[in-house]
């Protein structure tokens, strides 16, 4: 049997959204390529499900990134399910994120993905099939206030995305973006760890920013029960085991009322929309 499986690979498989997909993809069979920093997490998987292979890899040290991509490489099974899911985010203004924290995020966020997909490319062309899964966010689509960096490293997954779809379609190989709107993981701990304490080092102009659109968006969660990522790693196996899956899915809270207005209004008609929504029409400082 194990000599049939296919190969799946899912970065970011130690916590959340990976973690989940990874258990679906084994139980469905695949042989599951399990990638993240921390073995412990990653091993405690392997107790607990058949079929994961564990791997270490920082996908924020282009080096390990290197290491990484030449055992995929070296593989003589080629992976035809590639799950790019390893992402995290920062907060706060452009004036109050270091260009150092930037260049780290688009490292693990955007350039390791691009550079994951380049090495799985070559064993899914051999085989004439696959499916290529990038893990998006609503804010690939839309950027909220104080989350700029981590909306611009989403935007470029949506624009390779587009790309490899339509490079991609004349061999077979299927590439889908998903979309989610907020999801209960580590993903909010972590970003409020990397962020530390804004209010305490920004420039004083930017507090009333802050402090408004924080509010609204306490307002906007109030209330909302976050899904947990059994949603996202079910819509994701949706669209592996699809004869035709859609460009895009997108689930959660949120997804539907600002995607749409997104997608209703034109530019300037969705800049109002979000002024409103956070509280900063006509706000001057
Ligand atoms: N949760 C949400 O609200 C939400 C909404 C929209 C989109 N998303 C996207 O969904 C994906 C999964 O997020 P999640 O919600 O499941 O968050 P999570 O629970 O924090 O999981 C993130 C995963 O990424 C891995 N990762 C982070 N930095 C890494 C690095 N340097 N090298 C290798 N792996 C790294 C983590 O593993 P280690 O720490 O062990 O390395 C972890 O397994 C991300 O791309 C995120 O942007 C999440």
């Amino acid at each position: 049997m194990g000599a049939q499986k296919q190969t799946a690979l899912v970065t970011g498989a130690s916590s959340g959204i990976g973690r989940e997909t990874a258990i679906r993809l084994a139980a469905r069979g695949f042989q599951v390529i399990a990638a993240a920093r921390r073995m412990d997490r990653l091993n405690e998987l392997v107790d607990q499900v058949e079929g994961i292979t564990p791997k270490q890899v920082d996908l924020s040290q282009p080096a390990d990134t290197e290491a990484f991509c030449s055992f995929l490489s070296d593989r003589s099974k080629p992976v035809s399910v590639l799950i790019n899911n390893a992402g995290y985010s920062i907060r706060g203004a452009l004036e109050d994120v270091s260009m150092e924290a930037i260049k780290r995020l688009f490292e693990v966020n955007l350039f390791a993905l691009m550079r994951v997909i380049q090495a799985c490319l070559p064993g899914m062309r051999k085989l004439r099939k696959g499916t290529v899964v990038n893990l998006s966010s609503i804010a690939g689509k839309f950027s909220f206030p104080g989350s700029g960096v981590y909306a611009a490293a989403k935007y470029a997954v949506e624009g390779i995305s587009d790309a490899l779809r339509l490079e991609l379609s004349p061999f077979g190989i299927r590439v889908v973006a998903i979309r989610p709107g907020p999801i209960a993981t580590e993903f909010n701990e972590v970003a409020t760890e990397l962020t530390g304490d804004l209010m305490a080092r920004t420039d004083p102009d930017y507090k009333p920013i802050y402090q408004t659109a924080g509010a609204e968006m306490g307002k906007m969660f109030a209330g909302l029960s976050l899904p947990g990522p059994e949603l996202i790693a079910d819509l994701i196996l949706k669209a592996v085991f699809s004869d035709d899956p859609k460009a895009v899915y997108s689930a959660g809270p949120l997804s539907e009322d600002f995607l749409g207005k997104r997608g209703n209004l034109d530019d300037d008609a969705f800049h109002s929309f979000m002024l409103e929504k956070f509280g900063l029409m006509g706000l001057q400082i």
